[in-house]
């Protein structure tokens, strides 16, 4: 019986993919970075089965949250597969298990970690089943994972990776090992998903520019980052969430996943930044949650911010040391 077992990270974005080219399988309207989360994973089992079907079941594994994906999460996951196995000419049927390493009610999105799990599981079954000469190859990896799931093409690289157009490749920049904090501001799952949200924005009046807007701030980041102006790099940061949120805040109809405790996280984050003239890159996706990253030398100001956070509000805080990945 064919089992391959792999798991991926998920990732978070500082330049945004925000707005997608409508039928062109997830190519983004602009170019994205992110810094890939090592330890927030999602593993994925795929075994070869002898039934008429493809089939998703979770996971189950004491050391993982087991997942409960909706009918429409499921169809979409084995949508993928399907994809996968018409790429490589396969026709034999599997049975999909997922699970995440991080609890599902926390808020944060596991379609890059899942989806790039996926497709590296499915690259690992096929290859053994029916080799391809670009079957390892991980720009063409990343190119079919963004099918799936556009911002799990980033997840294949690490600790950096750009994604333009096509698929992601990794950056190299200085800054490694980076601790990181998510602020679990809202568990709940979301009213609009992010691939409502990326037809959404188009209808905002501020979409005029957007493209412009992120592909200049991708690269006074890349500079900012490169030669570790932090102070520089935050700024850009900031704004470049702001600048998605307020999309979203403009869209018609408008929407918002900013709830009064984010706007509260984000307050306290200027009035530290303000007091010491140092913090954290601070961060948001389409949720209410708030991401801080550290450097890996500012790991006393992590752990301040680590009691200061988690004293009011539920917070995932990961130093930045690559984690055992079994
Ligand atoms: O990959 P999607 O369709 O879930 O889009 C993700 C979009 C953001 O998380 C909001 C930004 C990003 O670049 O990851």
């Amino acid at each position: 019986m064919n089992q391959v077992l792999v798991s991926a990270p998920s990732n978070i974005a500082l330049i945004k993919y925000m707005g997608k080219i409508e039928g062109s399988g997830n190519k983004p309207t602009n170019a994205s970075l992110s810094y890939t989360l090592e330890n927030l994973r999602t593993f994925v089992r795929l075994t070869e089965i002898d039934g008429g079907a493809d089939l998703w079941k979770p996971l189950v594994r004491e050391d993982l949250e087991k997942i409960d994906l909706s009918e429409k999460g499921q169809q979409r996951f084995l949508k993928h597969l399907a994809n996968l196995k018409d790429k490589w000419g396969v026709t034999k049927n599997f049975l999909v298990e997922s699970a995440n390493n991080f609890p599902s009610d926390c808020g944060l999105a596991s379609s890059a970690s899942s989806f790039a799990a996926l497709t590296l599981a499915a690259a690992e079954m096929f290859q053994k089943l029916n080799p391809q000469p670009w079957g390892t190859d991980k720009k063409t990896l990343s190119e079919l994972s963004r099918q799936g799931s556009g911002s799990s093409c980033r997840s294949l690289f690490t600790p950096w990776a750009l994604w333009q157009q096509e698929y992601a490749q990794p950056m190299n920049l200085p800054l490694t090992n980076m601790h990181h904090i998510c602020v679990v501001v809202e568990a709940s799952k979301k009213e609009v998903s992010s691939s409502e949200a990326h037809k959404l924005v188009t209808t905002s009046p501020r979409f005029t520019g957007r493209v412009e807007r992120a592909e200049l701030r991708l690269a006074d980041l890349s500079q900012a980052l490169q030669s570790t102006d932090w102070h520089m790099a935050r700024q850009i940061v900031w704004d470049e969430f702001i600048d998605m949120h307020r999309l979203f805040e403009t869209s018609t109809p408008a929407f918002s996943y900013m709830t009064e405790a984010s706007k509260q996280v984000l307050e306290e984050c200027q009035k530290l930044w303000n007091r010491w003239q140092d913090g954290p890159l601070v961060t948001m996706d389409a949720g209410a949650n708030v991401h801080m990253l550290f450097r890996h030398d500012q790991l006393k100001r992590f752990k301040e911010y680590r009691e200061f956070f988690g004293e009011k509000f539920k917070i995932l805080a990961f130093e930045g040391v690559k984690p055992d990945v079994h």
